[in-house]
């Protein structure tokens, strides 16, 4: 594979842009996508199992979402909503507050990042129940900006020489069955992790004092760990005694990526609000919270007005990208495809040492890799060599909390590219068993 090209710009990237804003994982320059196959600009070609972070969903050069924004471009490119109106931001609206969970009355506030829509919950929240307190989760990713930084804690690399944060976070351990902390299995345990909930509101965290639980559906960026229904409807039913707003973090979860439009939806359970983001717009920048009217009309204007947040092009490419995952069909695919994917990786789970667990919904799957299933030790390295191998194969992939492969195709993959995809990984596995991939690999691909 000669991917002179892609080097040449990776080093004049490397020149420009600050380290801070990307993980490294290989030299891959996108010149086009197609379906879900993304081309290099030396001409290589990847089934694309990383989806550009979940953020399109509908794949990245969908014929309607972008038909839709050339559409717009050709009307006119911006005007801020802190002012005046448009349109595609009202249908966009509406057909939110029909798509998210609950049949109350809500409303939608628009942002711009996955991030800044954390960090709007953060504001929603306080003013509506007039409490500061906010409790989030040990492994969640939240963003990138102070807000949604505050609540994430997923690695203490991020949050270096960065402090102080926002106070008033309390992140509480999230329920990972395959690592419980607490040493138990998931069929016989007492939720000791929510237990720490209730420990927190008997002596340091009075329950009037906390606004709202932020709670990623399944925690996307710590190795989509997909909490216990039991735990999920007991963390809703805590919340509802106590007042307490119980708010969805839907970015990476939603928008048909778990087979359900919202990933809460697997729990039955109808959150007080939602924050959606990446492939809300599949790919352009916008986000949103959507939540209870009375939530969400507690803030005065200015509080929540970014100039460039709802830009007519973003919003016009996420009505599309609503009506495609609404289309007769959509979600059913992501399951099927979901499950062939899930069935595939646990029978390679059966016949490799290394695989120590197989999850996810939908086509949100996690394969962690381990020393053995006894130990249960992370193995980094094998992440590392076998997404850097199945790039070098054609797949793009890559790890999560260090020993995690992250599996989240755009939806519309099909069942063969899924299946070559998959017999890419297997192989790949193999070469790393066989001791066939080479440790200098790891000078370039560096990971979560
Ligand atoms: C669950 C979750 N929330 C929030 C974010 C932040 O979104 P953005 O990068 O668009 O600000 C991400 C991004 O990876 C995410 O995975």
């Amino acid at each position: 594979m000669n991917v002179d090209r892609c080097i040449g710009e990776v080093k004049r990237d490397n020149n420009v842009v600050s380290r801070a804003c990307r993980i490294p994982y290989f030299p891959l320059v996108v010149e086009s996508i197609k379906g879900s196959t993304v081309r290099d600009i030396d001409g290589n070609e990847y089934i694309d199992l990383l989806c550009s972070a979940g953020s399109t969903n509908v794949g990245g050069a969908n014929e309607k979402v972008k038909k839709s924004i050339i559409d717009q471009v050709n009307k006119y490119i911006h005007y801020t909503p802190g002012y005046l109106y448009n349109k595609p931001m009202i249908d966009l609206a509406e057909r939110l507050i029909k798509i998210t969970p609950g049949k109350f009355a809500k409303k939608v506030a628009f942002g711009l990042s996955g991030s800044d829509a954390n960090d709007g919950a953060i504001k929603f929240a306080r003013a509506y129940t007039g409490r500061s307190s906010i409790i989030t989760f040990i492994g969640a990713y939240h963003g990138a900006t102070y807000g949604s930084m505050s609540m994430s804690a997923i690695t203490t690399k991020m949050r270096r020489k960065l402090g102080p944060f926002l106070p008033g976070v309390y992140s509480f351990p999230y329920p990972n069955c395959y690592r419980c902390i607490y040493g138990k299995k998931e069929n016989c345990c007492n939720l000791e992790c929510l237990r720490q909930i209730g420990i927190a509101f008997e002596s340091y965290l009075p329950p009037e004092d906390v606004a709202a639980v932020v709670i990623e559906p399944i925690q996307g960026d710590a190795g989509i760990i997909v909490p216990p229904g039991k735990y999920m409807r007991k963390l809703r039913e805590l919340c509802a005694q106590n007042g307490i707003l119980f708010i969805s973090e839907e970015v990476q979860q939603g928008f048909g990526r778990t087979g359900r439009w919202f990933g809460i939806e697997n729990f039955d359970l109808i959150p007080d609000a939602v924050i959606l983001g990446k492939s809300i717009s599949n790919g352009m920048p916008l986000s949103a919270i959507v939540g209870r009217e009375e939530m969400m009309q507690s803030l005065d204007p200015p509080a929540h007005i970014f100039t460039t947040a709802a830009n007519p092009v973003c919003c016009a490419s996420a009505v599309s990208t609503v009506d495609i995952i609404a289309e007769k069909g959509f979600l059913e695919h992501v399951n099927e495809i979901g499950n062939f994917a899930k069935n595939y990786l646990n029978h390679l789970k059966d016949e490799y040492t290394i695989i120590g667990d197989v999850r996810g919904i939908g086509l949100s799957i996690g394969v962690e890799l381990v020393e053995d299933k006894i130990s249960k030790e992370k193995n980094i390295e094998a992440a590392l060599k076998i997404c850097y191998r199945c790039y070098e194969k054609g797949v793009i992939l890559i790890s999560l909390n260090g020993n995690v492969l992250r599996i989240q195709p755009p939806l519309i993959i099909t069942k063969d590219e899924m299946y070559r995809a998959l017999k890419i990984i297997k192989s790949s596995i193999e070469d790393y068993l066989h001791g066939d991939i080479p440790d200098d690999v790891l000078d370039t691909i560096k990971g979560w």
